[in-house]
């Protein structure tokens, strides 16, 4: 019997509540809604010791969680993902404390698993039987493995130049995927009418509560990962926001039970040159962002023009006193290259562009030699092939190898 001390559904914009034990998508304003705990009772039934005893996975933090009973998760052992020191480009670069958190080594290889695990099993938990999604290709993908798993008939409407793998996840998990000629900004508009005809769940990022709860474990693996004293400086490639929102929330929600103390890591939301909406707003002081016309990156989970959750995302940035920053392909491309070549790490263009970013930074003197920077890298490299080029020359079996 898992014990969630999960009380209500709250709009950020609002502050109107919805009934966690209802299907709910997004609040009568158009906002996202956000799921809230009885903090006090969570924080006096667990201690942070309680978890040293349990299973090295994302569920160990079940009491964060909103699933109500414990038969309802739909797991394919997720989570607690290693936090590798990247030595030699910190040597190089003058960065003495340079660690990365490495998503790629996770169930479907994105940390969009995350989401998929807490956000199908709530479906499932409510009785959803049919659920539709627009997606930059990962999320997509992961959530047709866990809706297989739960039974759940998934929609899935992609770009139609999204990382092939990804369709290969929805194939091979028997979830009805289709190709658009456009952005994920188009397959939404798809979904929407969709899910207003048909009335099927929509799982688009932020249209329905939980995903952000998943995801917000990456935030309490960090702290327990760094024995509850959190690194400076934490840069996440920002595309939908999910992932920074969470972890902003999970430290949010640690400063509450008093498992961390007041200092917050500053925020940096990482995005593309080719669709950096958010960095824009954020040089303005804005707290919204404008869609981002003709947006085009390598780094293809970052390409979304407008998120839902703008103003959550420039928040979390302010309110850490963080930074929003674009990089451009050719820096991400080159920090993948130097991933691999220095650490051995085969990260996805999306985490690559946190490296680019903390470079850029360092360079304007926001980063400090001796701050604890934290990269996410979001997913493995071997998700984008593509993104890297090789030249092997071909011999015959009697040939040799030169010196
Ligand atoms: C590998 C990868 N990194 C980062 C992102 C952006 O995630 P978020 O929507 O949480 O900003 C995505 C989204 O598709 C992704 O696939
Ligand atoms: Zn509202």
């Amino acid at each position: 019997m898992t014990q969630s001390y999960m009380t209500h559904l709250e709009c950020p914009k609002c502050g109107i509540s919805y009934d966690p034990d209802q299907v709910n998508q997004v609040c009568s304003c158009g906002a996202p809604l956000l799921v809230k705990y009885d903090m006090k009772a969570l924080g006096a039934a667990i201690k942070k010791e309680d978890l040293l005893n349990r299973a090295p996975s994302m569920w160990r933090y079940r009491e964060f969680l909103p699933l109500r009973k414990e038969e309802n998760i739909v797991t394919l052992g997720e989570g607690m993902t290693p936090i590798i020191p990247l030595q030699k480009i910190g040597a190089r670069l003058s960065l003495n404390n340079l660690f990365m958190k490495d998503e790629g080594i996770i169930p479907g290889g994105t940390f969009k698993t995350r989401g998929a695990t807490v956000g199908v099993s709530r479906a499932k938990e409510l009785g959803v039987k049919v659920l539709a999604m627009p997606t930059n290709g990962n999320a997509g993908g992961t959530w047709a493995t866990y809706s297989a798993r739960a039974d759940i008939k998934a929609y899935i409407v992609m770009p139609e130049d999204a990382p092939a793998i990804t369709r290969k996840e929805c194939a091979v998990s028997g979830a009805a995927l289709y190709l658009v000629r456009g952005l994920i900004s188009d397959a939404g508009k798809i979904v929407g009418r969709a899910v207003e005809r048909y009335g099927w769940f929509d799982a688009s990022t932020l249209k329905e509560p939980y995903r952000i709860e998943g995801k917000k474990t990456m935030g309490l693996e960090i702290a327990e990962q760094f024995s509850w004293v959190l690194p400076d400086i934490i840069l996440y490639p920002t595309g939908g926001g999910v992932g920074i929102i969470g972890i902003y929330k999970a430290m949010c929600e640690l400063q509450e039970i008093g498992w961390i103390g007041e200092k917050m890591p500053r925020l940096v939301s990482v995005q593309a040159a080719g669709c950096a909406p958010i960095v824009k707003a954020w040089e303005r002081k804005e707290t919204q962002s404008t869609f981002w016309e003709n947006s085009a990156t390598v780094a293809f989970g970052i390409n979304v023009p407008k998120a839902l959750g703008d103003f959550l995302i420039l928040d979390a940035v302010y309110k850490t006193n963080g930074c929003a920053v674009a990089v451009d392909d050719k820096e991400i491309l080159q920090a993948q290259a130097s991933l691999g070549a220095e650490e051995g790490a085969f990260v996805c263009p999306e985490g690559a562009a946190t490296l680019a970013a903390a470079i850029r930074l360092y360079n304007q003197g926001w980063i400090k030699p001796d701050d604890k920077v934290l990269l996410l890298n979001t997913g493995t490299g071997l998700k984008y092939p593509e993104t890297v080029k090789v030249e092997a020359p071909t011999m015959d079996p009697d040939a040799d190898l030169p010196e």
